[in-house]
């Protein structure tokens, strides 16, 4: 085990994820997590299949406050091949909301997440049941 997984890792296991270990990059730039998590940057093994699975994030301005959009266009075909499900992270990585979707009701992977008040950087993740975990970042 090299020694920048090994403090990551360790990281990881006490829950306390303070910095990134490359300062100033993000994971959406940074191939810190290898090809457990592809990124437009980063698109590994299925870098033929980025445009699919890649989340797209839109703020969306509603009624009752900033929300945000997050899309994959990603074929919801039964449970063949779907969208597991979309996550949200604000920029300490912490969950700030995840949507599961059911291929059998679900005809597209969208799904609307409020944000309240938060702003700043917001990453979400789209997870394909073949094509694993795609990661993509904006700010809100
Ligand atoms: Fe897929």
């Amino acid at each position: 085990m090299n020694r920048r997984f090994f403090l990551y890792a360790g990281t990881v296991a006490t829950g306390a994820i303070v910095t990134f270990p490359s300062m100033g990059k993000t994971p959406t730039s940074h191939n810190v997590f290898g090809n457990l998590i592809f990124t437009a940057d980063r698109p590994g093994r299925f870098a033929h299949k980025a445009k699919s699975h890649l989340p797209i994030i839109t703020p969306v301005d509603t009624p009752q406050g900033q929300t945000i959009r997050v899309e994959t266009n990603h074929e919801m075909n039964g449970y063949q091949h779907y969208i597991v499900k979309h996550q949200i992270f604000d920029q300490d990585y912490n969950l700030i909301d995840e949507k599961l979707f059911n291929p059998k009701i679900e005809k597209k992977p969208v799904s609307l997440f409020k944000l309240d008040d938060y702003s700043g950087l917001i990453y979400a993740t789209s997870l394909c049941n073949k094509h694993d975990l795609w990661l993509a970042q904006a700010t809100v």
